[in-house]
């Protein structure tokens, strides 16, 4: 698919790599509908998309605001070819923990496994269904997903939630790779690993530090170097079911 004039939904889009991503379509010529929780940054980005960029406010996991969201942008943009699902969040705690008292067991409470398994992952599900139903009901047949999973799909310690979320992410993008490709549709995934991002700007340097030296390229990524595998994703006509890990080889 040729990214000029195509139709671009990015969930997300207001902060960190969604951000990056809709100026990057916008650039190539793209039109673009962000979506996200962030009014301020959705308006921001507005007034740097060169009147490319549109934007409605969307919780992912909210059913009623995603079919909202996925009739606004097909009316804002007069189509759809592509869905980015990236917006995303971590909250992370081990399953249980010994305090340091000896005794006390704390345990991951079900609200910070529900909230992230609700947002990683039904999120895109909505998403992706809203987005297919409406390209089969107007006869698209040229449509791209591209699901953002993490290197934590691959199991990562204190992130029981976030870890099913983003492995389960890439299971429905092989499935829904099979279910779609009878109607034009393809469907890739992403696995960055640790990402110069305003989430990691939050972290404590000598933590940064630790995630460097397990990372054998021995750098954080750009979201640049994302944005690449996003483009070959949607570009690639016989890319399908698959996912990139793109993540200096951290899980090598
Ligand atoms: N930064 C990294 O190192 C890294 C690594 C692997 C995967 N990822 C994934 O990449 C994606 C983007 O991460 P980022 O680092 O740019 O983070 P970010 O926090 O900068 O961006 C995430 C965006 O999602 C939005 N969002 C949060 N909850 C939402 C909801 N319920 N509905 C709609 N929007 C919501 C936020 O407002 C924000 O704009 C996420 O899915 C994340 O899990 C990030």
């Amino acid at each position: 698919m040729q990214l000029c004039d195509r139709k671009v939904i990015v969930t997300g889009g207001a902060s960190g790599m969604g951000r990056h991503f809709c100026l990057r379509l916008a650039e190539c010529g793209a039109t673009v509908y962000a979506s996200d929780i962030n009014e301020e940054g959705l308006a921001s980005l507005v007034d740097q998309g060169n009147g490319r960029i549109s934007s409605g406010l969307c919780d992912v996991s909210r059913e009623d605001q995603v079919v909202e969201m996925v009739s606004d942008a097909c009316r804002k943009m007069g189509g759809l070819n592509g869905l980015i699902n990236n917006a995303g969040i971590f909250l992370d705690s081990m399953l249980v923990k010994k305090e340091s008292d000896g005794q006390t067991v704390r345990k991951m409470p079900l609200e910070k496994w529900q909230k992230v398994i609700d947002i990683d992952l039904t999120g895109p599900f909505l998403c992706t269904r809203e987005f297919a139903a409406k390209l089969i009901e107007t006869d698209t047949r040229a449509g791209v997903v591209v699901n953002i999973s993490s290197v934590s799909r691959h199991g990562n310690q204190g992130q029981s939630n976030y870890s099913a979320a983003k492995a389960g992410l890439v299971a429905d993008t092989k499935l829904w790779g099979l279910e779609l490709a009878r109607y034009g549709i393809r469907v890739g995934a992403i696995a960055p690993g640790f990402i110069h991002t305003p989430i990691l700007d939050a972290m404590r340097p000598e933590i940064v530090e630790g995630v460097i030296k397990r990372i054998p390229l021995r750098r954080l990524g750009e979201p640049e170097e994302i944005w690449q595998g996003i483009r070959f994703i949607l570009e690639c006509d016989y890319f399908t079911g698959r996912c990139l890990d793109i993540d200096g080889g951290v899980v090598v």
